[in-house]
């Protein structure tokens, strides 16, 4: 576990983190996938731009209106120093570079990610503008009061200790920077089953709903200035969604290849299904540093 700052958690939260990485070192989508479909359909990596990644590289639900949603909430324009928490392959982060001229640093636990963002980075000319840095959100690596915005996609959801990770955004905002995120929240309580069941497919580690956020938000010294329930809308790209992964698997089946790991299927089907119940959803927070 040579990832881990073992100083910093007991070997419960360790285990979590672990279970984050080998869930995303399993992923589907790869910076090696991404660019081999580019080289497919383009002929050549040669000349490739960002606006070519976007359509790949973002790892949340809602595309690049949701970074502009996330830009908007936090203030994000022309040189504003941005950390991206757990930033996976540096789409949202190179979005917000490209298009608003952010400096983006990206903070994401999987190697395999932080390399896999900085050869994109590298092949559309913005590892300048963007960089990632291999490290876990509940411990920053960055200087006290150094940064104008922080963001984050879908991600806290594997974050053993968000209390902590939010007490860590507010240490290297600036006073008046603004924190800008979505999460998965809960709008009842989980059986115990189900809780289970998103943690074995899926490395939910903390599933809270909209109060407890906002009240470890204040907990770490943020007003908050806006949070939105994004749970509808959630429900039908979450639909849309797993049609479409239902259909990859049915394909590869009829082709006698591996369909993939049964837990995560099971896990998204329970999650897509509590989302559509309006039992699970999704919500953007915006909270100011006083
Ligand atoms: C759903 S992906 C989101 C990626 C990115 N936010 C996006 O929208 O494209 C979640 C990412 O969080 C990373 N992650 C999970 N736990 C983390 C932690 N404690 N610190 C940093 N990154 C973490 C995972 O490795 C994964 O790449």
């Amino acid at each position: 576990m040579d990832k881990v700052p073992q100083t910093l958690m007991g070997s419960a939260m360790a285990s979590k983190i672990r279970s984050a990485i080998d869930f995303y070192d399993r992923h589907p989508i790869s910076a090696q996938i991404i660019l081999a479909k580019l080289e497919a359909t383009r002929g050549t990596l040669e000349g490739l731009q960002p606006d070519d990644l976007f359509p790949h590289d973002q790892d949340h639900y809602g595309g690049l209106a949701a970074n502009d949603a996330l830009a908007k909430a936090a203030r994000i324009g022309i040189g504003s120093k941005v950390v991206d928490l757990c930033a996976g392959l540096g789409g949202p982060a190179r979005y917000l570079a490209h298009r608003f001229g952010a400096i983006v640093t990206g903070i994401e636990l999987t190697p395999a990610r932080v390399a896999g963002a900085a050869e994109l980075s590298r092949r559309v000319g913005l590892n300048g503008q963007v960089r990632m840095i291999e490290g876990n959100v509940m411990d920053l690596p960055l200087a006290d009061a150094s940064q104008d915005a922080v963001i984050s996609q879908e991600a806290l959801l594997h974050v053993p200790d968000i209390a902590r990770a939010f007490a860590e955004a507010h240490r290297v905002l600036r006073p008046g920077g603004r924190i800008a995120f979505t999460n998965w929240v809960v709008h009842r309580p989980l059986p115990e089953g189900q809780r289970q069941l998103l943690w074995d497919g899926m490395a939910a580690a903390t599933l809270i709903g909209i109060e407890a956020h906002a009240g470890l938000l204040r907990a770490a010294g943020f007003e908050i200035e806006a949070v939105e329930d994004e749970t509808p809308a959630w429900g039908t790209i979450l639909g849309e969604r797993l049609r479409m992964y239902e259909k990859l698997r049915g394909e590869a089946e009829a082709a006698g290849t591996p369909s993939g790991h049964d837990d995560f299927y099971r896990s998204y089907v329970l999650f897509v299904d509590l989302v559509q119940r309006k039992e699970m959803g999704g919500a953007r927070f915006t909270a100011v540093k006083q």
